[in-house]
This record gives C-alpha cells, sequence and structure tokens, in this order.
C-alpha cells in the first residue's frame, strides 16, 4: 500500500435545473443524509417498509464486524417485489422487459407474461430437481430467457451464479466447479455484431471436467438447434410443459440470493455472495432514488445481466421499482454508430446508464451520430464502471443530455451490491467527481491507519458502516472476505485510491495498484489518462509504470487516435506538452505509443496489467476475462 498523496483539484461544476430537486424522491441531499446519520437503522427500515415480506424483522442490523446481517429473521421472496407486487390493474400491462435482438428482432413481456414466464419455468426448475439452495449456472446471451432463468431460480430459492456469455470454456469451468453448480442454463448459441458465439460448445467443452452439473437446459436461440440430449432438457419445452403459478419460496433474509464472480481485473475472480433481505432493499432503494425512477420511465442501463451492473440494475431494482427496462443483445456501434441513439429514439428511453469506456468511443465516432436522433425523452444520464473523466463529463452532458439531464457517476462495486457514492439528482455536478456517499452509506478517504485525510489529498476509499447490499463472504473463501474489512483498521477496503473536495465530493481515482510512483510522486494511471483524452486527438488511454533506474518507475502512455487523427512525432510531442501543462513535468509519460485497441476486461475495463506484462515480457497471469 501506497502513502497518501496531494491531487490538484478544479472546481467547474454544474448546477441541475431545479424542477429535478422539487420532484426528486430525495429533494434535499443534505437532510436525507441528516435524517440517516439521526438513525441509521430507521432510515433503511423505512425503506424495507415499502417492499413486501412474509414475516417483518426482529432487527434491523446486526453488527459483529466483519460479519453484519440485515432483516434478522425476517422472511421474503424478491421476485414477489419484481412480480407479484406489480400484478394490479395499473401495472400488469405495462411493459416489464422491452427486448431488441442482435439483428434487430423485438420482444417485449408485460409484467403479467414475465410473472407467467417466470413461475412456469420456476416449476420446470423444480421438477427436475433443483430446489432451495441448489447452485445455478446461467450462461445465456442477452435475451429475455436469461432474466426468466434468474428470477425463476431466485423464486424457488435456488442461488444463481451468471457467468457472462462472452467468457470461454476455461473461465466458465473454474466457475462451475468453485459454485458447484447442480445446474447449468444455457442456449445453443448467442449472436454479437452479427457473428454467431457456440455458448453450447463452449458449455459441452467446460462440462468434460465438471461433476457437479446434473442437467443442462439449452435455449434453442437460433431456432435450429438439435434437440438437446442425454442431461439435456430444452427450455421452451421445459416452459410449456409447466403451470404457471409456482408460489415463492419463504427465504430468510440472510438466504444467499446469488453467487457472482468479480470481474477479476486484478487476480483470480472471487465468489461474491450476496442474501436476500439486504440486497433487495439497497437495489430497490437505489434504482428508486438515484436514478428517481417515476412511473412512466423507461429505463436503460446497457449492461449485461452477467455483471453486478446488470444484477442489481438491470434485473432486480429496477424490476422491485415496477419500472419498464430495455434490453438488447446489440452491441453500441453495430450496425453503425447510431445503434444506441436510435434506440434511445425509438423507444422513448428516459434513464439511460452506460459506462465510460462506451462513452468515449461514442465521443470518438463524434457528435454526428447521436445528432441524426431525437434524443429529448432523455431525462437523467447514469455512468458506471471507471472514473467518469471530466472530458467525457461534458461530452456526455452537452451531446448527449442536451445540458438538460443530470448525470449520476456512480462508484460502487460487485462486493457492494448497490451505488455508495453519486451525485443525487438535483445537487451540483462536479466533472470528475463521482459524489459525495449516498444517504445510508459512510464513506470516507483515509491514510493506511483510517484517520481522514484532508481536502485535496488523496487516499484509500473506505465505507465505514455495513449497509444492507454488503457481500457476506467469497463463496468457500471467507478469509478473503476477511481481508476487505481488517486492512484499514474498522473500515471496509474498497481497493480504490480517492480525493475529497472541501465541500465533501469525492473524486475516485482507480485501483491502489494503479498507482505509479515516479521520482518519489505518486501518480494515479487515471490522473494520466484523463489529460491524455483531454487532447482532442485522443480517445482512449492507459498508463503503466515501467521500472527505470533513475526515476523508480517511467510512465508509459498507449494511446488510440479519434477517428481521423492520426499518430507523427508532432502529435506526440503535443501530448506530452499538453499532459506537462495539465498536471505537472513529473507525470509526463516519457515514452507514447500508439494502439489500435486497449486490452479490456469482457466489462470494459482497461486491463493494465496486461499491457503491462506485454512490456516486461513476463506472464500477464489470470487473463480469463481478457475480451477477445
Ligand atoms: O475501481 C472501481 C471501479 O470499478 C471497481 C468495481 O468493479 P466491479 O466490481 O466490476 O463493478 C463495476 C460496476 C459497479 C471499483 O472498485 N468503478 C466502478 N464505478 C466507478 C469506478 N471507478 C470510478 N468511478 C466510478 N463511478
Amino acid at each position: 500500500m501506497t502513502e497518501t498523496f496531494d491531487v490538484k483539484l478544479d472546481e467547474k461544476h454544474y448546477m441541475p435545473d431545479q424542477r429535478f430537486r422539487e420532484t426528486a424522491w430525495t429533494p434535499d441531499y443534505a437532510s436525507a443524509y441528516r435524517e440517516f446519520l439521526a438513525d441509521p437503522e430507521g432510515f433503511w427500515e423505512m425503506l424495507a417498509r415499502e417492499l413486501d415480506w412474509f414475516e417483518p424483522w426482529d432487527r434491523v442490523r446486526e453488527w459483529t464486524p466483519p460479519y453484519a446481517r440485515w432483516f434478522t429473521n425476517a422472511k421474503l421472496n424478491i421476485t414477489r417485489n419484481c412480480l407479484d407486487r406489480h400484478l394490479t390493474d395499473g401495472c400488469r400491462d405495462k411493459p416489464a422487459i422491452v427486448w431488441r435482438g442482435d439483428a434487430g428482432e423485438s420482444r417485449t413481456l408485460t409484467y403479467q407474461q414475465l410473472y407467467e414466464d417466470v413461475t412456469r419455468f420456476a416449476n420446470g426448475l423444480a421438477a427436475l430437481g433443483v430446489g432451495k439452495g441448489d447452485r445455478v449456472c446461467i450462461y445465456m446471451p442477452l435475451v429475455p430467457e436469461q432474466i426468466v432463468a434468474m428470477l425463476a431460480c431466485a423464486r424457488i430459492g435456488a442461488v444463481h451464479s451468471v457467468v457472462f456469455g462472452g467468457f470461454g470454456a476455461g473461465a466458465l469451468r473454474m466457475r462451475i466447479n468453485d459454485a458447484g453448480a447442480k445446474a447449468i442454463i444455457t442456449a445453443d448459441v448467442g449472436y454479437r455484431r452479427g457473428k454467431i458465439i457456440p455458448l453450447k460448445e463452449i458449455v459441452d467443452e467446460a462440462l468434460a471436467d465438471a461433476p457437479s452439473v446434473e442437467t443442462v437446459i439449452v435455449l434453442n436461440r437460433s431456432g435450429s438447434a438439435t434437440p438437446p440430449a442425454g442431461r439435456g432438457v430444452d427450455f421452451a419445452k421445459l416452459l410449456e410443459q409447466s403451470a404457471p403459478g409456482c408460489p415463492a419460496e419463504v427465504m430468510d433474509a440472510e438466504d444467499p440470493l446469488f453467487i457472482l464472480y468479480t470481474s477479476g481485473s486484478t487476480g483470480a475472480p472471487k465468489g461474491i455472495v450476496h442474501t436476500c433481505g439486504g440486497y433487495m432493499v439497497g437495489t430497490y432503494y437505489t434504482t428508486k432514488h438515484v436514478f428517481d425512477v417515476k412511473d412512466n420511465d423507461i429505463f436503460w442501463c446497457t449492461a449485461d445481466p452477467g455483471w453486478i451492473t446488470g444484477h442489481s440494475y438491470v434485473v432486480y431494482g429496477p424490476l422491485a421499482t415496477g419500472t419498464t427496462v430495455v434490453i438488447t443483445e446489440g452491441t453500441p456501434d453495430y450496425p453503425d454508430p447510431g445503434a444506441f441513439w436510435k434506440l434511445v429514439q425509438d423507444l422513448g428511453v428516459s434513464i439511460f446508464y452506460t459506462a465510460p469506456t462506451a462513452i468515449r468511443m461514442f465521443m470518438k465516432h463524434g457528435e454526428e451520430w447521436p445528432q441524426k436522433y431525437n434524443l429529448s425523452s432523455l431525462r437523467v444520464l447514469g455512468s458506471v464502471g471507471e472514473p467518469l473523466n471530466p472530458e467525457a463529463f461534458e461530452w456526455y452532458y452537452q451531446v448527449i443530455g442536451g445540458s438538460r439531464c443530470p448525470i449520476v457517476d456512480t462508484w460502487w462495486q460487485t462486493e457492494t451490491g448497490m451505488h455508495m457514492i453519486t451525485t443525487m439528482i438535483g445537487d451540483p455536478m462536479k466533472p470528475g467527481f463521482a459524489g459525495k456517499p449516498v444517504p445510508g452509506v459512510v464513506a470516507d478517504v483515509v491514510d493506511r491507519e483510517g484517520n481522514p485525510v484532508p481536502p485535496g489529498t488523496g487516499g484509500f476509499l473506505v465505507i465505514k458502516e455495513p449497509w444492507p447490499s454488503m457481500m457476506r463472504t467469497v463463496h468457500g473463501n471467507d478469509e478473503r472476505y476477511c481481508t476487505y474489512w481488517n486492512t484499514i483498521p474498522g473500515c471496509y477496503t474498497a481497493g480504490d485510491l480517492a480525493v475529497k473536495d472541501e465541500n465533501g465530493y469525492i473524486m475516485v481515482l482507480g485501483r491502489a495498484d494503479d498507482l505509479i510512483v515516479v521520482a518519489g510522486h505518486n501518480i494515479g494511471t487515471a490522473e494520466v489518462e484523463s489529460a491524455l483524452v483531454s487532447h482532442e486527438a485522443v480517445a482512449e488511454a492507459a498508463v503503466i509504470g515501467k521500472p527505470d533506474p533513475l526515476k523508480g518507475n517511467a510512465i508509459k502512455a498507449f494511446v488510440t487516435l479519434c477517428t481521423g487523427c492520426s499518430q507523427s512525432d508532432e502529435l506526440t510531442a503535443a501530448l506530452a506538452k499538453h499532459v506537462r501543462e495539465e498536471l505537472g513535468p513529473v507525470a509526463v509519460p516519457s515514452e507514447i505509443e500508439y494502439a489500435d485497441r486497449l486490452p479490456k476486461t469482457r466489462s470494459g475495463k482497461i486491463m493494465r496489467r496486461v499491457l503491462k506484462a506485454r512490456e516486461l515480457g513476463v506472464d500477464p497471469g489470470d487473463i480469463s476475462t481478457l475480451e477477445e
């Protein structure tokens, strides 16, 4: 771990339209936060009461560090909140899921239809011998059946482990075996940019050495698959043969809901375990309050349910609020870079949530693409996954949001389950800063002993109190769980570096392991990358440290250029000059290499350690999460 360090902060901010404040679910951040601090348990209890439970809790929270239990002894089933609760006259015919396929196919499921499919499939799973506590691996393309499968598991108390459909056989096998999955739900194929991904073949390869799996349920996505043999079952047949109306399994608040393997940008993947009660309350609350979801919203989070963002903000949170969820198998630049904006226009999307890597890609293609479409339905924009650098913020705000939509830059993790830091709708936004802890969360920036550092000084981002949707353990490896809580005394250590300003706004600088010490100065990779990206020619940048006999480390940058820009010695000199002006001479890369693309995880995070390993000619370690 590093020492603390100084960061130069910018004071620029944007004021959202006051109307947002007047109508938001959290109209006044400061008073909501005070209310929470005055009675933390009462704060969460009020939110929990908005939801449906079979039996109430004895206590809101029990905290024996590092273990927390929330809503103790309460009984519930999360699917009753995502489905049954909405089967009212006003809501049952409302679209729950609007889907677009890779080739432009479309389907809509109302809340009533989703309820029927989920309960049918749940009955089907039960008939196959899958029950409470059994682990089920879901390895599917982004089709409505993926969500049906997740909810059907939750309906009967089976613990799902969704594996993103872009992973290969080795990564899949490791996850199946670690979870000890009894069944796997998959499809014959998936589609991506018109290309076929042979999911079932990959599953077969993974299953060559996965003894726990008894049943393989296969969706005939292509419409031309041969009927499954052996331990195989056809998805559609199972659905057809089963009756709707499966009663919801009575789950204890602390029963596991799912295991999700982290994207593994550092080291080998970990099976993060989330439980039923707290996760439900945390994701419901943040979906409703952070995105300010209202009855007539059309909600589009572009993540795949294979990631935590998809679990929390495609499936559980949005459906618990009863909103209309848009999902698409398509990618942002296929068939052309206007694909997403066309969908926003056609479906009237009002809340749009994506990742900085996508925003920077849109920037690279230029404003002319979004400008072809009418984006006036947009009301709230969100970002997640990496620091949203100021240039990307400005572009997103002006070009996509028409300088009208607040941007919620949400900082959180697979482990936290829900948003932890953001700027609530109605508050001034500071480009480059995620914002403040959401009411309900106590976050700070501290030194390695856990003492808060002053504004302008970088340190470790920590959470100081438990929260309902926190992970409960790492599957099969509780010791690994404990390290989150015992690295810095009394805190949950997120592993990120951050800095606060005078007003308590938090800027996330990147992972603690992404820090480079150059001639005794600590330099965050994200800072240098942000400076490079702020140059008009640069689309994306990745920065690594290289051992240097003189300086300890030297900075090497890899950049991709915007369409129409080409590399030259003049440009290299201009970029170095630009970084010098932005950050000072110590942060200037000693080498700048031009690349066509940067290595990223399948969830869009730049894998700097792969670049570094390549540069140093060493083994990059686990690269199962690297996109193709
Ligand atoms: O480094 C932070 C970064 O993503 C990490 C968590 O990754 P994962 O578990 O895959 O979950 C991603 C989706 C929640 C964090 O430790 N990160 C996430 N959101 C932000 C971010 N960094 C800066 N700003 C964010 N808004």
